[in-house]
């Protein structure tokens, strides 16, 4: 079932360098609306849970130390078609293969801190908003 909604963080490294509300202005001018919004940090253990179907790749305890370094930004988003539409906005991993206009081409600084996540299927979107997220704070 295509829920319509997606998941995504603003990175430890794009909250450090204030990139915020540029970001989230990108998201909401892109037709996203925000249903649900948290300011907040993963300790090691939960990052590496999020992550945790990366556990055997050689980047793993890399990528859980960087989004355990600082606060990040965890939000749902729902726009027709969200999960394609988003991973369109936010362009390719490795910012250096990121399209002109997208979020990482403008704001990643690597492929490892390339400041925003977005989720890759509705299934993924579903959990991943679930662990960040009760009933009571999404809309
Ligand atoms: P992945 O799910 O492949 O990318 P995406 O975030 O675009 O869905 O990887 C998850 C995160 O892991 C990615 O955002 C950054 C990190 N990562 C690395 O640090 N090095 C790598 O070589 C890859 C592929 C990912």
């Amino acid at each position: 079932m295509k829920t319509n909604r997606t998941f995504t963080m603003i990175k430890p490294d794009a909250v450090a360098a204030g990139h915020i509300g540029a970001i989230l202005d990108m998201i909401t001018k892109s037709g996203f609306k925000i249903v649900a919004l948290k300011y907040t940090a993963l300790s090691a253990e939960k990052a590496g849970q999020f992550y945790e179907v990366h556990k055997e790749r050689p980047f793993y305890q890399g990528l859980v130390d960087f989004m355990s370094s600082g606060p990040i930004v965890a939000a749902i988003l729902e726009k027709d078609d969200a999960i394609a539409e988003f991973r369109k906005l936010i362009g390719a991993t490795n910012p250096a293969d990121a399209a002109e206009g997208t979020i990482r081409k403008k704001y990643a600084k690597s492929i490892g801190e390339n400041a925003v996540h977005g989720s890759d299927s509705d299934e993924n979107a579903e959990i991943e908003g679930n662990f960040f997220f009760s009933a009571f704070e999404r809309f």
